[in-house]
């Protein structure tokens, strides 16, 4: 995992590389180190802990300079240390490293031989060892230095690379985890995602696998691993520095849940076509011939991702009439995982960097399936990776629980069931157009259901000292009783499990008793009556019931111990509306218990490692 930034320009680089680190922190957050070029030479400044640490070590050790690379780590090879954090330093050379480097061992062992020492349990150090070593054997410059030693390594890196006889110079090259390039006015920097230069300029460039970039105040040379020049052409990024910003709350994952009704709107702009009933996406290139000739969909995803394809499965079946599997991705490895050729692969990843959900892809791709990525982040790996990209443009997600990007991905995945079903032929007009009119109403129904917050953190006290808390829904709303359980175990470290409410009786009921709180998904839907059923078994076991119901629902208000209000909606968006509460809830649990919401413990937003 770990986020990099780079600076090289006419400001004091330091707080220019911790300001670009505060926003890449949802990648890791166990350490963090600047190195910078202070004209001389360079130093280093490290810290275990948070950012906040490595700020107050700066605070007593000020570094000065106009050039500087900094890292926030999660940890893979050794533990958490400040001998671990990056930058490593080796002779002349500063290095900070996203990915995993695969014959680190090998490349020690022929390092120690040679006389290096290791002053780390990182496969990272190999890196600085290699260029330190590619420069005392003639290379004559750092950019041809990193270039010899990427020769020798195997793996996955973002790297940016300091060294002390050229003081104004960034080395940033990539293979296999993101990296971006920012044009200034007369600066440059790079980071591992564009919230890191947001702040400084919206024009990038995206490096490919294999780049080696040379950065320096005035601009950049790229080239590849063996020095041939290449050419990549600038982006300018639409997000604004402050959609990254807690804008007056006190957590982003707060802020993100009440930014839902604009999500949505913006995932939907452009996209529904009320009139016609339809869907506009030209975008994932799939033509009315190639929507036809898809036999199966097949969805691969991890964590809230994979909640959301569940509940796809629904609409892409009933809208689309198209068989759906729905896989994690981390599993598709385990197996001989079999993709077909008019197989859709639908790849559900916020970020497009889950290292298993790309694995994932690249093996459908092998079987010569068409893959389409539904993701947030611009240009990340998975779209890059695809044949076609649905975007939930819902702006940056920061806090590592998924929330606005968790709906605005059902937003997407309900789009595209509607479009394939126009296109196929399975889907009329009429029951599009109702569809589509039930998503358009969605962000009026959010801003109700946000509207009572305060009530869901009332409740959320009775929650507070729960050590087990079990989730029930069934059919599009048991994917929602997954996502509420895993909201809640994600941030308030209780123990929470979601389970299909009818498996109740074949294991879960055993656990209720008078302790336990129960969660019921029950709105007034196709599943209603069976989830009266499940609720009148737990209250009569004694079972505290807190039940989502549809407004009215006077015989749940009459059962349930404590009951929160759904707005009347269609079914189809209902999977959108009933994670509102439960995120809230979360939340208010993690808050009330002290606990560091937007950066949970041993938790981190892109999965880069296996
Ligand atoms: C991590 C995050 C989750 C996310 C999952 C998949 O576990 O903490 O919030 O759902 O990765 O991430 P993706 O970026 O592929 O959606």
């Amino acid at each position: 995992m770990c986020g990099i930034v780079g600076y090289t320009g006419k400001s004091a680089a330091a707080p220019v590389v911790v300001e670009g680190l505060r926003r890449l922190e949802y990648r890791g957050y166990d350490s963090a180190g600047v190195a910078v070029h202070t004209g001389r030479g360079m130093e280093v400044v490290r810290a275990l802990g948070k950012l906040g640490k490595l700020s107050e070590a700066l605070a007593e050790r000020p570094l000065a300079g106009n050039v500087g690379i900094g890292h926030t780590r999660w940890a893979t090879h050794g533990r958490p240390s400040e001998e671990n954090a990056h930058p490593h330093v080796v002779g002349k050379v500063a290095v900070v490293h996203n990915g995993i480097i695969e014959n680190h061992r090998e490349l020690a062992h022929e390092l120690i031989a040679a006389g290096a020492r290791f002053s780390s349990d990182t496969d990272t150090e190999v890196i600085a060892h290699l260029v330190q070593q590619a420069l005392e054997d003639g290379a004559r410059t750092l950019h041809e230095a990193v270039r010899r030693a990427l020769g020798r390594v195997v793996g996955a890196y973002a790297i940016a690379v300091l060294g002390t006889d050229e003081p104004d110079v960034i080395v940033a090259a990539r293979h296999g985890s993101p990296l971006v390039i920012g044009f200034g006015e007369g600066e440059m920097l790079c980071g591992s995602d564009i919230s890191a230069l947001l702040s400084h300029t919206r024009d990038m460039v995206f490096l490919e696998d294999g780049d080696v970039a040379e950065l320096r105040p005035g601009g950049a040379t790229i080239t590849t691993v063996s020095g041939e020049p290449v050419s990549r052409a600038t982006k300018r990024i639409e997000w604004s520095a402050t959609m990254a910003e807690r804008g007056g709350y006190k957590h982003f994952m707060l802020k993100e849940i009440h930014e839902q009704p604009d999500a949505i709107a913006s995932t939907l702009r452009g996209r529904v076509d009320l009139e016609a009933s339809d869907v506009h996406a030209s975008e994932i290139g799939v033509t009315p011939e190639v929507a036809r000739a898809i036999r199966r969909v097949y969805i691969v995803a991890c964590g809230t991702s994979y909640h959301a394809g569940l509940v796809a499965k629904y609409w892409l079946e009933s809208l689309a009439k198209l068989p759906t599997v729905i896989e994690l991705a981390s599993e598709v490895a385990n197996r001989d995982a079999m993709f077909f050729e008019d197989d859709l692969v639908v790849a559900v990843s916020q970020s497009g960097e889950t290292f298993d959900t790309l694995g994932a892809v690249k093996a459908a791709k092998r079987a010569g399936a068409k893959v389409l990525a539904v993701a947030n982040v611009l240009e990340s790996a998975i779209p890059r990776l695809a044949d076609g990209t649905l975007y939930t443009r819902c702006g940056p997600e920061i806090g590592v629980a998924s929330t606005k990007c968790f709906t605005a991905q059902l937003a997407s995945l309900l789009l595209l069931a509607v479009y394939l079903g126009r296109r196929r032929g399975t889907l009329g007009e009429a029951i599009a157009g109702e569809v589509l009119k039930a998503l358009v109403a969605v962000p009026g129904h959010m801003h109700e259901l946000l509207g009572d917050a305060d009530y869901v953190r009332s409740i959320a006290t009775t929650l507070a000292n729960a050590k087990d808390v079990l989730f029930l829904g069934r059919g599009h709303n048991y994917p929602i009783a997954l996502e509420g359980a895993l909201k809640l175990k994600e941030i308030s470290y209780a123990h929470a499990e979601g389970y299909a409410a009818g498996e109740m009786k074949h294991g879960p009921i055993a656990l209720i008793d008078a302790e336990l709180p129960v969660v019921v998904i029950a709105p007034k839907d196709a599943t209603y009556d069976k989830m009266v059923g499940n609720v009148a078994e737990v209250r009569a076991r004694d079972g505290r019931v807190l039940a989502l119901a549809t407004k009215g629902d006077e015989a749940m208000h009459d059962l349930a111990t404590h009951i929160i209000w759904l707005p009347e909606a269609p079914s189809w968006v209902l999977p959108l509306l009933t994670v509102v509460p439960l995120q809230l809830l979360a939340y208010y649990v993690a808050a009330r218990k002290g606990h560091d919401v937007d950066q949970p413990r041993n938790l981190a937003k892109t999965v880069t490692v296996e």
